[in-house]
């Protein structure tokens, strides 16, 4: 049997992950033709849908897609609904059942793919249940896709691991942090190790600081409950932004392998300094956001949000700077920051170089260490909304005289604009049915990443944040610019003019 002859069962299939992304990430591989036509989709969920009903919300979640009636009845064929409460042992030979039945029916050679796509509380119970109910018992592989959190810090993530472990191999556990399928994220790799004008330069004697910017102009949407016991410390640093870092840090590994690449990964975030509760104060900002305008649009308070509480002292916003004690990076500060309602989706990565020991083009008002008039060579990363790199030089003006200018050499991979990419989902769900696990994140990296943020959370526990502190359609409170003046940097965030140019 092929790889992709598979059974994938989602958990959590009525749920608005599944429909914004599994659903037609699934489409388009199927499309594309990298689901063979042997394959079967179990949905689960606790709502008593038949299988009519769960075609039609198949259909309408890939309606954007434009895929013929035919195309859409046809793919939509492969999709059973299956009621199922996670917590009920009697479903799940319900479920084995249903799960036999179409292994039969689809020449499935029992390979299954389980994903989990539901409250973090159920992962535990779920993946026991599937050894002990005896859906694991077949040729074939077994993987299992986990959505974040995973765990809420250390303590639970091991937990919960430990848990997954009893039944998983860490080979076939696949923990998703989407931001390891964006193109973008997957290029940071590329732009590092085959451009000798980088790697040479990529340290401590060459790179000023490194900024890190997910910014986002949604609020909480309808996702308040969640959030507000989370925050964008344990829902954007942990995950997504120390992944970055990691790509952005980590030695060249000596082959892009798994292997290769998570060991090189793990050995970058063991580096990060684990910050005492001073140094969490010094070095990292939280915010919170009032009413304020984007626009047209009025913004309410995070406070009056739904499902957020109305003394909430949890922070939207989160500004910090880690410190990577390497032969690298020693001395390197690498800024981060990631905020709700701020103004602009916008998701970057900026290399600040160094600048010249000396000016020689100084006007003779200015010192010979005086560099003010010199900007300094960025490379830009642009993630999302649009997808390139850029490199900030300085040239000369035209004409007598040397006056310089910044000039900035830009390139996109495309006008298109890529928000929330549900492409990200079609990657790492094609890499999956290969078992390709490089862009899935190791548990080791996912336990340091907690004894990182562990910490921070922990100290600010200690104190009572000023909340709120910055205005929604800002770029957070002014905490997070004093952050980087402190040590005489500041945020670049020059307006991306592809994205203004085509909206
Ligand atoms: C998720 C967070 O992991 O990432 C959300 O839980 C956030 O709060 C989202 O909005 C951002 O993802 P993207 O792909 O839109 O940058």
């Amino acid at each position: 049997t092929e790889n992709t002859n598979v059974l994938f069962t989602i958990f959590g299939a009525t749920g608005d992950l599944a429909k914004r992304k599994l659903y037609p990430s699934l489409f388009r591989l199927y499309k594309k033709g990298e689901l063979s036509e042997c394959f079967a989709v179990i949905g689960t969920a606790r709502r008593p849908w038949s299988d009519a009903h769960y075609h039609e919300v198949v259909k309408e979640s890939i309606a954007s897609l434009e895929p013929t009636t035919e195309e859409a009845d046809k793919f939509a064929s492969h999709f059973y609904y299956q009621s199922h409460d996670v917590s009920d042992t009697s479903h799940y030979s319900v479920l084995k059942e249903l799960t036999d039945n179409l292994n039969e029916k689809y020449q499935l050679g029992g390979n299954r793919l389980y994903y989990l796509a539901m409250s973090p509380r159920f992962f535990g119970t779920i993946v026991t249940q599937l050894k002990t109910s005896g859906m694991l018992n077949t040729d074939g592989y077994h993987r299992v896709i986990i959505e974040k959190p995973f765990g809420s810090d250390f303590t639970s993530a091991n937990d919960l691991n430990n848990e997954i472990n009893e039944v998983f191999a860490e080979k076939d556990i696949y923990r998703i942090d989407h931001y390891l399928g964006k193109e973008m994220v997957q290029n940071i790799s590329a732009i590092r190790f085959t451009n000798n004008l980088f790697e040479s330069m990529w340290n401590q004697r060459y790179i000023d600081n490194v900024q890190i910017s997910l910014a986002e102009n949604l609020g909480v949407e309808d996702r308040g409950g969640y959030y507000d016991q989370s925050g964008a410390l344990k829902d954007m640093v942990q995950n997504h932004i120390l992944q970055v870092l990691s790509l952005l840090a980590m030695e060249p590994p000596v082959a892009f392998t798994e292997e290769a690449i998570r060991s090189e990964k793990i050995k970058a975030l063991k580096a990060v300094r684990l910050y005492s509760e001073e140094e969490v104060y010094t070095n990292f900002v939280r915010g919170q956001y009032t009413n304020g305008k984007l626009g047209d649009k009025e913004f309410t308070d995070y406070r009056n949000e739904p499902n957020v509480a109305k003394d909430s002292t949890t922070e939207t916003f989160v500004a910090g700077k880690f410190l990577i004690d390497n032969f690298r990076w020693s001395g390197v500060p690498f800024y981060v920051r990631t905020g709700k309602r701020l103004t602009e989706k916008g998701t970057r990565i900026n290399i600040v170089f160094k600048q010249v020991p000396i000016n020689v083009f100084r006007s003779n008002t200015t010192e010979i260490n005086d560099k003010s008039e010199l900007p300094p060579n960025v490379l830009t990363i642009y993630i999302q909304p649009t997808e390139g790199f850029s490199m900030t030089l300085n040239g000369k003006e035209i004409g007598q005289g040397y006056a310089t200018k910044p000039v900035k050499l830009d390139f996109r991979n495309t006008a298109e604009m890529v928000e929330n990419s549900p492409e990200a989902y079609e990657r790492l769900i094609f890499d999956a049915l290969n078992g390709d696990s490089t862009n899935f994140t190791h548990w080791d990296e996912v336990a340091q990443s907690w004894r990182i943020v562990d910490r921070i959370r922990a100290a600010w526990d200690k104190q009572d944040p000023d909340f709120p502190n910055y205005a929604a359609g800002t770029m957070g409170p002014e905490s997070a610019f004093e952050l980087l003046q402190k040590d005489g940097f500041e945020w670049i965030w020059q307006p991306d003019e592809w994205y203004k140019e085509r909206n």
